[in-house]
């Protein structure tokens, strides 16, 4: 059993014991849903570091040479011990070695009794709109992810019969007010990003999720942009915590995934029975990198967040830019709010200056910062969202919420920061040599 995480202490530990293989062909199956032992945890607490805890897995499988690196067991399906004896392991949709190696790690790292890795952030989101049943409703902030807003926008009500409410959800008075109307349909579902994508909001996890409980509701917090090394949202009280394993936790450009670390006995088999009933798992591969990339996670991490600071103090400095918003700037309206429940900015900022034209000058005249539509690779990326990431969100619902169309979003890598800020430097001197003397350029593209 994996040894206990913070948190864990007064909590049934309900993960997935690592399948031992059987040499007898006797015995009945454990079947995966009954595989999350409800056995405590003895009240054993990790006095290590999660820094250490990344690099020495928290379990090992039963591997008779010892591999340093984790074992890939790039397999579909396992030789039964007999007919009605399924072994610990039966078919990879169901469960397989390596996927319950990566899942019971970031359970450890975040204090869940389950963690359940997916095909991709997307997949694992939608598994979470499972929980809702048609007629009850989800709750969503106003600035989140442009694949999220397209699933509440476009799937969820037409396909899945949700009712989807938004809110400022930097303004906890809003929180409050959606989740006690009495004439409204019943939350069942409180969605949180924070940071948000892209605008880099912030909002308070700890009181959204008190209020939630109140009211009887579920909450996921979307932790993509800080990952589990700068916050850790079910600390927070949150019952679920997403994170897009296609960003900082394989951090390599390299990898589609989406972790969900999970709460609750009841949570965690609900999750589990959407997850082997859809096949919306992570496959092994994916999972061995992901492993590969826990390791390094917290050094790459701390040194893109270092990046991030000051280019986004550059940012601040440049007559061109009229905006910035990064969370761990002093000024940043939810300053206060991010620094208690996360332990850095991390390494996404946003800025804008007024001008389409201008901004895209900027993105496309960078040499060192790959445009894409991604974040958390060690590589450089920036990128304008609302051409891109954000592109599936309707103009109209952009422009009611602010998200202007010369936000461009920067993702500092793991590069010299000298060398990053001097290609910054001469994109910009592009942009304004473009400008010609002029204060505003078109503000189409
Ligand atoms: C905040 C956020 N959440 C979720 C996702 C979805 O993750 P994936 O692309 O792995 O499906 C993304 C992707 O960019 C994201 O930015």
């Amino acid at each position: 059993m994996v040894e206990a995480g913070p948190g864990l202490s007064s909590r049934k530990c309900l993960r997935v014991e690592v399948g031992r293989v059987s040499t007898s062909r006797k015995g009945g199956r454990r079947a995966m849903e009954v595989r999350a032992s409800s056995s405590s945890n003895g009240g054993k607490k990790s006095s290590r570091s999660i820094e250490t805890r990344l690099v020495h897995l928290s379990e090992k499988l039963d591997d008779p040479f010892d591999s340093v690196a984790p074992p890939l067991y790039q397999t579909a399906t396992f030789n039964q011990p007999g007919a009605t004896d399924f072994g610990a392991y039966d078919y990879s949709r169901s469960g397989n070695p390596t996927r319950t190696l990566l899942e019971n790690q970031m359970a450890d790292i975040e204090s869940a009794d389950r963690a359940f890795a997916f095909a991709s952030g997307m997949a694992a989101i939608a598994t979470v709109m499972r929980l809702v049943k048609p007629g009850e409703c989800v709750l969503a902030g106003n600035d989140i992810y442009g694949g999220t807003q397209r699933f509440l926008g476009k799937i969820a009500p037409a396909k899945q019969g949700l009712e989807v409410k938004h809110v400022d959800m930097t303004n906890i008075d809003e929180v409050k007010a959606a989740l006690a109307d009495a004439e409204g349909p019943k939350i069942k579902l409180v969605l949180v990003e924070s940071p948000t994508n892209p605008r880099l909001e912030v909002c308070d996890i700890a009181a959204i999720s008190r209020i939630a409980k109140d009211h009887g509701a579920i909450v996921c917090v979307d932790n993509s942009i800080m990952a589990p090394i700068f916050q850790r949202p079910i600390d927070l009280g949150a019952d679920i915590s997403m994170t897009s394993a296609t960003k900082f936790i394989a951090g390599h450009s390299d990898v589609t995934g989406g972790i969900l670390s999970v709460v609750g006995k009841d949570l965690c088999e609900e999750i589990y029975f959407h997850q082997n009933a859809e096949g919306n798992m992570m496959s092994p591969f994916e999972c061995w990198l992901s492993l590969r990339g826990l390791k390094t996670m917290a050094l790459r991490m701390e040194k893109q967040a270092a990046n991030a600071e000051r280019i986004a103090a550059y940012l601040q400095s440049h007559p061109l830019v009229t905006k910035v918003n990064y969370a761990g700037l002093a000024d940043h309206p939810g300053s206060g709010i991010h620094a208690s429940q996360a332990s850095s900015g991390g390494s996404i900022i946003s800025f804008e200056t007024g001008s389409v034209e201008v901004s895209r000058r900027i993105v496309e005249d960078t040499k060192l910062f790959k445009i894409t539509v991604s974040f958390g690779s060690v590589t450089s990326l920036i990128s304008m969202p609302c051409y891109m990431s954000h592109a599936s969100v309707p103009a109209e619902i952009r422009k009611e919420r602010g998200l202007v169309d010369d936000l461009v979003r920067i993702s500092a890598g793991i590069e010299s920061i000298d060398d990053l800020i001097a290609d910054l430097e001469e994109a910009f001197a592009s942009a304004e040599a473009a400008l010609g003397g002029r204060t505003t350029m078109s503000t189409t593209m």
